[in-house]
C-alpha cells in the first residue's frame, strides 16, 4: 500500500513539474520533423504553429524544426521520450521498436488508396492504435496523410523481377526489409536526410517514396525511372511525450486538441492534391520517366510481395490486419 502511494506521489510530482512550465510561463512545444516545409507534414506543422500563435498567444509557443534540423530519424523518438522535443510526426514505419501493431501500415498492397487508409484510421481499431505506445511514454494525437508510395530506381521497373539484385533505401522497418527481400533485392536502412546522397553516390539504386517526398528532396533528379506502383502508404502519427501532454493544464490541452483536429482536417484534405501537383512537377521536369503499370503488371507486384503478410501476421495481430483489409472497396483474394 505504502509503495503504491509512493509511486502515485512520484507520478503526481512528475506531472506537476511538467505542467508547472505551463502554469508559470509560456509553454514551449518544440515540433521537429525530417521533411521540407513544402510538403503535407511541413505545411501541417506550420499551420499548427500559426493557429497556436493566434489563439494561445502568451500561453503556448510552438517552435518548428523541419528537415532534420533539430533531430533526425536516428534520435528523434528517444529525444521525444526524454522530453527534449515535445512533438514529432514520424512516418508510421518508424515505430517498429515501440509497437508491432503499426506495422500493418507497411504491409504491401494493404490499402487500395488513401481513402481506404483514411477509413481505417477513423475506425475503432485505427483509433486504438494511437494509444498503442502509451506504456512507452508516447501518445498518438492524430494521423496525418502524406500519400501512396512509388518505387523509383536507376532502371525501369515494370515487373517484380526487374528489382532483383538492386539495393533499395528503406525506412527503419522490418516489414519493408521483408518486402524487398521478396523481390530478390537488398534493403538498406537509411535516415531520410541521407537518401539523396545515398542515391546520388550509387550506395543504393532505388527507393520508395510518395511524390511529395520525391519532389521536395529532388530525388527524381537522381532516379531516372519512377514506377507508379502505389504499393504502400507513407502516413504519419502526430505524437507527443505522454507525461508532458497529460501534464498540460486541462483547458490549454483542450484548446490544443481542437487546433490539432483543425490542422489534421486540412492536412488530410490537401495531401492527395499536393502529391498530384508534385507528380506533375516531376513529369514536367523531364528528369525522370514515370512508368504506369498495366493491371496485369500491378497484379504481379501484388503477388510477389503478398507473402510478407503471413510473415508478420503473428506480430501485428490478425484482428488488426482484418480491420485494415475490410476498408478496401474491392476484394483481393
Ligand atoms: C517522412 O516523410 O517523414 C520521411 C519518410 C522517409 O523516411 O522515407
Amino acid at each position: 500500500m505504502l509503495k503504491k502511494l509512493a509511486v502515485a506521489a512520484a507520478c503526481a510530482l512528475t506531472l506537476t513539474s511538467y505542467a508547472a512550465v505551463a502554469q508559470e510561463s509560456t509553454l514551449v512545444i518544440k515540433l521537429s520533423h525530417v521533411v521540407a516545409d513544402d510538403t503535407p507534414k511541413g505545411q501541417g506543422a506550420l499551420m499548427f504553429q500559426r493557429l497556436v500563435d493566434e489563439r494561445l498567444e502568451g500561453k503556448v509557443r510552438v517552435e518548428v524544426y523541419p528537415n532534420s534540423s533539430l533531430y533526425g530519424d536516428a534520435n528523434e523518438l528517444e529525444a521525444l521520450r526524454n522530453n527534449e522535443v515535445q512533438m514529432l510526426a514520424p512516418s508510421l514505419a518508424k515505430f517498429d521498436q515501440y509497437t508491432k501493431q503499426l506495422q500493418v501500415f507497411d504491409l504491401p498492397f494493404m490499402f487500395d488508396d488513401l481513402e481506404a487508409v483514411n477509413r481505417f484510421q477513423k475506425r475503432a481499431k485505427g483509433r486504438q492504435l494511437l494509444r498503442s505506445m502509451e506504456d512507452q511514454n508516447i501518445v498518438g494525437l492524430a494521423y496525418w496523410h502524406n500519400g501512396m508510395k512509388q518505387m523509383s530506381a536507376t532502371k525501369a521497373l515494370r515487373l517484380p523481377d526487374d528489382a532483383a539484385g538492386l539495393k533499395f533505401r528503406i525506412q527503419n522497418s522490418k516489414v519493408l526489409d521483408a518486402q524487398f527481400a521478396q523481390l530478390g533485392a537488398t534493403a538498406v536502412k537509411m535516415p531520410f536526410a541521407e537518401v539523396y546522397k545515398g542515391l546520388q553516390s550509387g550506395q543504393v539504386q532505388g527507393a520508395e517514396n510518395p511524390w511529395s517526398n520525391l519532389y521536395s528532396q529532388r530525388l527524381h533528379e537522381v532516379q531516372p525511372f519512377i514506377t507508379e506502383t502505389n504499393h504502400g502508404v507513407l502516413d504519419y502519427m502526430l505524437i507527443s511525450n505522454a507525461r508532458f501532454w497529460y501534464g498540460i493544464p486541462h483547458q490549454i490541452r483542450t484548446e490544443l486538441e481542437a487546433i490539432i483536429d483543425e490542422v489534421t482536417y486540412a492536412v488530410n484534405r490537401q495531401a492527395e492534391e499536393a502529391n498530384l501537383a508534385d507528380r506533375r512537377r516531376i513529369e514536367a521536369s523531364g528528369k525522370s520517366q514515370i512508368i504506369t503499370l498495366t493491371p496485369e503488371q500491378r497484379q504481379a507486384w501484388r503477388e510477389a510481395m503478398r507473402p510478407v503478410w503471413q510473415q508478420f501476421e503473428g506480430e501485428i495481430g490478425s484482428d488488426v490486419i482484418k480491420a485494415a483489409q475490410v476498408v478496401n472497396r474491392k476484394r483481393h483474394d
